[in-house]
């Protein structure tokens, strides 16, 4: 038994005080003074709260092929300490996931780490090369729900429009695109504006953005039959307004933003350092204020980290030659809650049981309730902490947010009903 004593619960019905008690991997009450015997585990959630553990829709794992920025049990600890019990393994990896093979070896290393439920996505198209599907129906009856080409968009229409068409077919199924126009960002590193201008560096428009959702949502309101539709990591005003619009229009889309296009802008950038590099780039002020507006009202759905590690001789290449990606799944809460200034209970939802539905993982995000899987997290949302990067658990450093003190702390994640962080320490 293990018995989460202290705090308030807060899920999709809302914010209580309750203790938590656990039997093997379920919850088996919820209630004020829960009682247990002396071989009971406790965890203290004393001033915290206890809530659906956190689920990340766009995690790079980097296994295989690029293991010494980031391995599957690395990158799996580093979510734990998040907060999270299961994150969704990107397939921009080398070779691409784009094989049953593939991802039945990427769950395998997932569940050896046994830190976090890793579930790959799959790419759309084979070696994501972008000219023909992947065995779609394949990888879906293997259990496979997200699949995406991130890194690249897909850019030509026809084959978007047969993934599309394919998925419709696919219950649960969702495609979910990396949307800047491939044709206008190929040459560019940063955010287009007066901040590339200044350091000679060609740009990335928003505009690049704003064109591949709107033609994808015209391809979905096309394929029709409810298709799902997922936009990774928004960046600019225009899609917030784009998939406003096609949510009230009634097509089963989704969205997500990071937490770094929710707190940066590309005035980061100006001093070239290739740590505040990233796909889509740090944008302007007032996209960053239309997405935390968003965020706050429901259209965009989820938070998701984009958790992208690059060793450190990498990122000190000059910023034209550097990868793009940061860091994000240790500091995701403390920044969405403490730097964004989201209200708790919707950075929770946003990071749990919204995300899980979009991925459709049934054992993760579920209420805090009798019965229900022991996926939670207990966060303390008045601890302050400083990022420090080496400290991170990432084998990677090339955080943004380095030397932040932030607000807002996970103190133990519980998945499957063991503890895989207790007091803020991986067990593994
Ligand atoms: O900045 C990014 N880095 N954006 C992406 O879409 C891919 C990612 C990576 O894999 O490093």
């Amino acid at each position: 038994m293990l018995l989460i004593r202290g705090g308030d619960v807060i899920d999709q019905s809302g914010r209580r005080r309750a203790d938590v008690l656990i039997d093997g991997d379920r919850i088996v009450a919820v209630g004020i003074g829960l009682q247990v015997g002396s071989g009971a585990s406790v965890l203290d959630a004393d001033g915290a709260v206890t809530c659906p553990g956190f689920v990340d829709l766009h995690t790079h794992l980097r296994q295989p092929g690029n293991e010494e920025a980031e391995t599957v049990e690395t990158g799996s600890r580093a979510g734990a300490l998040g907060g999270y019990t299961a994150l969704v393994a990107m397939p921009n990896t080398s070779p691409a996931t784009d094989s049953v093979a593939m991802v039945r070896q990427v769950r395998q290393w997932g569940e050896a780490a046994g830190l976090a439920d890793v579930h790959p996505a799959a790419t759309i198209t084979a070696g994501r090369s972008g000219e023909q599907l992947a065995d779609l129906a394949a990888l879906y009856a293997d259990g496979v729900r997200v699949f995406t080409d991130d890194g690249n968009e897909v850019a030509d229409a026809a084959l978007m429009r047969a993934a599309l068409e394919l998925a419709r077919q696919l219950p649960g199924a969702v495609i979910a695109q990396h949307a800047e126009c491939a044709a206008l960002v190929a040459a560019g590193h940063l955010n287009e504006g007066p901040v590339a201008q200044a350091l000679g560096l060609v740009g990335r428009p928003g505009t690049a953005e704003e064109i591949t959702v709107a033609r994808d949502l015209a391809l979905v309101a096309l394929v029709g039959g409810n298709v799902r539709y997922h936009v990774l990591h928004a960046s600019v005003a225009a899609t917030v307004e784009l998939i406003r619009r096609a949510k009230a229009a009634g097509l089963a889309v989704s969205v997500e933003v990071t937490p770094q296009h929710l707190t940066l802008t590309d005035a980061c950038c100006s001093g070239a350092d290739p740590t505040f590099k990233v796909n889509p780039p740090l944008r302007r002020e007032e996209d960053l204020l239309a997405l935390r507006d968003a965020l706050r009202d429901g259209v965009i759905d989820a938070v998701a980290t984009d958790h992208a590690p690059h060793t450190p001789d990498t990122k000190a290449r000059p910023f034209a030659s550097a990868p793009p990606g940061m860091l994000g799944l240790e500091t995701a809460l403390a920044v969405v809650v403490g730097r964004a200034g989201i209200p708790l209970e919707r950075a929770i939802a946003a990071l749990s049981w919204q995300p899980a539905r979009i991925a459709g993982l049934s054992e993760h995000g579920r209420p805090i309730a009798p019965g229900e899987p022991a996926n939670i997290c207990v966060i303390d949302p008045n601890r302050r902490w400083e990022v420090i990067a080496d400290r991170l658990a990432s084998k990677s450093h090339n955080t943004p947010f380095a030397h932040w003190t932030v607000t807002g702390k996970v103190r133990h994640t519980v998945l499957r009903g063991t503890p895989t962080v207790i007091d803020e320490v991986a067990q593994r």
